[in-house]
């Protein structure tokens, strides 16, 4: 049995299992499968024994926390992410350096991709999560942090990350894209934005040390264009990523 058959497999008789447990069928993007080592969507209908008095589902996902009808980003970090001790750790961190405030949002908004979202390529998702709704310096920052980290900045005392080298090994060179997104921001004018982000960035961050949203919140206020109508009910350009996110196994 090949290493793909057999992950398939298990991932069919996981889909199955939830669904026979649940009173709606579930299926799974085929981004979602990829991450198992397994091409396509998954219970489709065609894969899936429908048992009868079952729908495929169209609306919540019982198997996750129920968001308010109109939420906001702070519902999104409360019931779609596992923790925000890193992005809240690093925020704090550029408070009490004084950091102006739209540079604060960008601190704690830089890794909200890997908090609820995608972790390839997070600086690039996370800015188009939230650019209709902040300022274009803090988009951008954050688009920019995911090339920026990985070159030091001396003028700053910013040094290539120590967790890098543990991570991707010493030889490791980034990708060619990397680099030219890193040289275009180098010569921008909001590329000290970027760059706070990865000063405040925290490698190595304290499990221990606790810091809630509650400092963030006006600053989240001012910064932060939050729809009334709620993140995803909004027409914007990416209101359909925060349906995804509150919805991941929506049928259609
Ligand atoms: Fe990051
Ligand atoms: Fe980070």
């Amino acid at each position: 049995m090949t290493a793909q058959a057999s992950l398939e497999e298990r991932a069919d008789a996981l889909e199955q299992k939830m669904s026979d447990e649940l009173d709606v069928l579930l299926s799974k993007s085929a981004l979602f499968n990829m991450a198992d080592g397994v091409l396509g969507a998954s219970g489709m209908g065609f894969d899936l024994t429908t048992k009868a008095g079952k729908y495929f589902l169209m609306t919540d996902d019982p198997r996750l926390p129920k968001m308010p009808d109109r939420p906001t980003l702070l519902d999104f970090f409360k019931y779609r992410s596992k923790g925000t001790n890193h992005l809240l750790q690093s925020a704090n961190l550029a408070l009490k350096s004084g950091m102006p405030e739209k540079t604060v949002l960008a601190c704690l908004l830089h890794d909200v991709a890997n908090a609820i979202f995608i972790k390839s390529d997070h600086g690039y998702w996370g800015a188009q999560l939230i650019e209709p709704y902040v300022d274009e310096e803090v988009s951008w920052a954050i688009r920019a942090h995911q090339a920026v980290r990985f070159f030091p900045d001396e003028s700053v005392g910013y040094k290539y990350p120590e967790m890098y080298v543990k991570h991707f090994g010493k030889e490791y060179v980034p990708d060619q894209y990397i680099q030219d997104a890193y040289k275009a921001a180098r010569n921008h004018k909001w590329y000290m934005t970027a760059r706070m982000i990865t000063v405040h960035d925290l490698y190595a961050f304290d499990p221990n040390v606790v810091v809630t949203f509650e400092p963030f919140i006006d600053i989240i206020g001012r910064h932060f264009r939050q729809p009334a109508e709620g993140l995803g009910n909004d027409n914007s350009p990416v209101a359909h990523f925060w349906r995804t996110i509150r919805r991941p196994t929506k049928y259609l």
